[in-house]
């Protein structure tokens, strides 16, 4: 559904606790994510994963949170500073169909976009971006809403993916989730 972006009021029903019980962040991430890992964020909304994410890389880590939404970006500032968290986050808007992470050519360890893959109009672009910006070995975690994404439109996105550079993890995940790898050698 590139075009429809996600309401701030549906961003703040995304921050439910009861959400945990079908999406719970520390065992989505916990065999990904390690102390000091820089973790870019894309689409990241009112922090529902950020938070957490900030929690497990430590005191020396960094979690890059981008989204195109002011008030998405502000309620999760709020957030952030109520959890403790707010000096592991640094908080970016996204300007215009870029993600602003030109400066981060392959300083990333990990990134996931969860729940907004399908709202970005050129998802070519945006998984050039993402690949850029992460280490070789780095990965990029995706998830996608059932409610909103068929599985042939899933297997689209990640064939653009693919296009960029992409290698699909072989693990099997359940569901419209996928572990994408940008490999050590140069392409
Ligand atoms: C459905 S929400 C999911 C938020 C969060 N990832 C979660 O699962 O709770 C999708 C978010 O992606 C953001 N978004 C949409 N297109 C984007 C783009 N091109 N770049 C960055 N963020 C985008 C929206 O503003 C919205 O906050």
């Amino acid at each position: 559904m590139p075009g429809h972006t996600c309401p701030p009021f549906i961003g703040r029903i995304l921050l439910s606790p009861l959400r945990r019980l079908f999406e719970n962040p520390d065992r989505l991430f916990s065999s990904y994510i390690k102390k000091d890992m820089l973790v870019l964020e894309p689409g990241c909304g009112m922090g529902y994963f950020t938070i957490p994410l900030a929690r497990m890389v430590g005191l020396k880590g960094r979690v890059i949170a981008i989204d195109i939404q002011d008030k998405m970006l502000a309620a999760l500032y709020q957030r952030a500073i109520k959890a403790g968290v707010s000096d592991r986050i640094e908080i970016r808007r996204a300007a215009g169909r870029s993600l602003s992470i030109d400066d981060l050519a392959e300083k990333a360890d990990f990134a996931v976009a969860i729940h907004m893959v399908h709202e970005v109009p050129d998802q070519q672009a945006f998984f050039r971006e993402i690949f850029k910006a992460l280490k070789p070995g780095g990965r990029l975690l995706v998830i996608e809403p059932r409610i909103h994404v068929s599985r042939k439109k899933f297997t689209e996105s990640l064939d653009q993916a693919g296009q960029c550079g992409f290698m699909i993890s072989p693990e099997p995940l359940t569901g419209l989730k996928a572990l994408l790898y940008k490999h050590h050698h140069e392409y």
